[in-house]
Formats: structure tokens, C-alpha cells, sequence
């Protein structure tokens, strides 16, 4: 069942289905830890492709996310210095940590062409997307 091509049409589905019905989600990812490499791999996305398939613990959002355990709210990219530029177009982004069995494993990452557009509300519920996908995995 948890078959990896299938785990990836499914995740991938998950990415398609959030950038379609949330306006302002203009790129939705998953990374993944890489083997015991101190490295994050992109995993299926939704939107552009990224230069940034390979992202080092602590470097950029996403790194920073790897170490910290905790979600990363970014209301203006322009404002952090550690930061990875995907796209010009992009204002905005949200990171919130994936877990199985307790431990970080991997991360969604959400990209806005919209300055400052997420909540907590947001945060809430991409953690419960989180723990649905974390069952499937
Ligand atoms: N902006 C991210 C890099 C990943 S792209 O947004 C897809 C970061 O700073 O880690």
C-alpha cells in the first residue's frame, strides 16, 4: 500500500488540489530528508519547477524549518536574509514540518505571489494535511 510511485501520484495530488483552491497558494511542495545526508530533497510539488531540488539543513526557510521543528511564517521574503529565491514573482511563504512517529522528516512549503496572506488559520490546517499525509507514508 505504501508503495513509493503511489505515495508520490498521491502527494502530488494533495499539491494540485491546494494550489488550486486556496487563491493565494501560487506554489505548493513537499521536501523530504535525504537518506542520512543533512540535506532536504524536493518531493512532488505543484506550480513552477524550482532550481531548488536540493536544499542543505539550514539554508534558505526550508532548512531553517529542517533544525527548528517549527512552522516558519514569512509575511515579506524580501525581509530575511536567510531566504532561497525561487521566483521574482514570489512575496510570501509558509513552511510547516512534517512528522512520523515524532520525528521531523520532511516539510511542506507554500509560496504566495500575495504580500502577507497567511494566518494561523493556515497554519492549522497544513498541519492537519501534515498528519493525514504522515498516515500515508
Ligand atoms: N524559498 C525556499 C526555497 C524553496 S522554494 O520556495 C520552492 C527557502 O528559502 O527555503
Amino acid at each position: 500500500a505504501n508503495d513509493k510511485v503511489q505515495v508520490e501520484e498521491r502527494l502530488s495530488k494533495v499539491c494540485e488540489h491546494l494550489k488550486a483552491e486556496v487563491d493565494y497558494y501560487t506554489w505548493v511542495g513537499f521536501y523530504f530528508k535525504n537518506g542520512d545526508k543533512n540535506e532536504l530533497k524536493l518531493g512532488p510539488f505543484a506550480g513552477e519547477p524550482t532550481d531548488h531540488t536540493i536544499i542543505p539543513f539550514g539554508k534558505g526557510i526550508c532548512g531553517q524549518v529542517a533544525v527548528s521543528n517549527k512552522n516558519f511564517v514569512v509575511p515579506d521574503v524580501s525581509a530575511q536574509d536567510n531566504y532561497i529565491a525561487c521566483s521574482i514573482h514570489v512575496k510570501a511563504e509558509i513552511v510547516v514540518p512534517l512528522f512520523k512517529n515524532g520525528e521531523n522528516i520532511g516539510q511542506i512549503d507554500i509560496d504566495s505571489n500575495v504580500p502577507d496572506p497567511f494566518t494561523e488559520e493556515d497554519e492549522r490546517f497544513l498541519e492537519f494535511v501534515n498528519e493525514k499525509v504522515a498516515e500515508i507514508i
